[in-house]
């Protein structure tokens, strides 16, 4: 069911927490679109809005901690996000760079586990290291943050079933593909949230998302904020999943 956001209502002036935890929300992704839109309207450079998206982001993060949910993954860059002007993927490079310093510095502070999904060959050995080294720096952390990196949803799937390969496997099952995909750490999502006004996946999660609820919404990513979460819970709360049974 796909559904798009709308105002929020008196009915909704409900406890998070205790809405999080009673709906079984432990899994939240997000497709963080419109920052592009966000920037031109203003005249500004596209880079500016994945500047100001990045804090969106933070704080999003920041949320979902709070109100108990257990993992979060977001779509930060594409195997098809390279065709872009390269100032725009130096500019989107840069700021993932900045944003992994900060997440050490702030271990302490934050213990959330990051892990980056997709291949970290194409990054350069540079951002590679630091991604590598952020994922082992905070390995015993709970809290999980997935953040899809030259990421794609087949391409993911084919490197799993080429690993099982290699394994010297004749015969796969779906739990085999499982524990062989960057996600292998983390329950599927429940809910994946696109913000942008798009009403598609983009080659996101394309295993994980089988059951997944979806919500999109017309908020360009830069503007996402506390109230688009919250009715994004809310309305989750409200969807009867059956999981293809009655
Ligand atoms: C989609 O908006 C956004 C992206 C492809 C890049 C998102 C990247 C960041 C926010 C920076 C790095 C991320 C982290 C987690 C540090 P768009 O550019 O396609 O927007 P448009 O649809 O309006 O053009």
């Amino acid at each position: 069911m796909i559904f798009k956001s709308k105002k929020t209502t008196p009915e909704e002036e409900i406890d998070i927490k205790e809405l999080v935890a009673a709906s079984g929300l432990s899994h939240i992704a997000f497709i963080m679109d419109g920052n592009g839109r966000w920037a031109q309207k203003r005249g500004l450079p596209r880079e500016a809005g994945h500047g100001v998206g990045v804090k969106a982001f933070k704080n999003t993060v920041t949320l979902c901690r709070d109100w108990g949910i257990k993992t979060v993954t977001t779509y930060a860059f594409s195997t098809e996000n390279w065709k872009r002007p390269p100032q725009e993927v130096t500019e989107i490079m840069r700021l993932l760079d900045v944003y992994i310093k900060e997440a050490e510095d702030d271990n302490e502070k934050n213990r959330i586990r990051y892990i980056f999904l997709g291949d970290k060959e194409r990054l350069g050995d540079a951002l590679r290291e630091k991604c590598e080294y952020l994922e082992d720096l905070t390995k015993d952390n709970t809290l999980i943050l997935n953040i899809a990196l030259n990421y794609g949803g087949r391409a993911e799937i084919v490197n799993a079933v080429n690993s099982l390969i290699k394994e010297g496997k004749t015969e796969i099952s779906e739990e085999d593909i499982q524990r062989k995909l960057y996600t292998a750490e983390s329950p599927d999502p429940d809910l994946i949230v696109r913000t942008g006004g798009e009403v598609r996946l983009s080659n996101f999660l394309m295993w994980q998302s089988q059951y997944s609820e979806l919500y999109f919404s017309d908020c360009l990513w830069p503007d996402y904020g506390e109230e688009e979460l919250r009715r994004a819970i809310i309305e989750f709360s409200k969807r009867k999943r059956r999981y293809g049974g009655v």
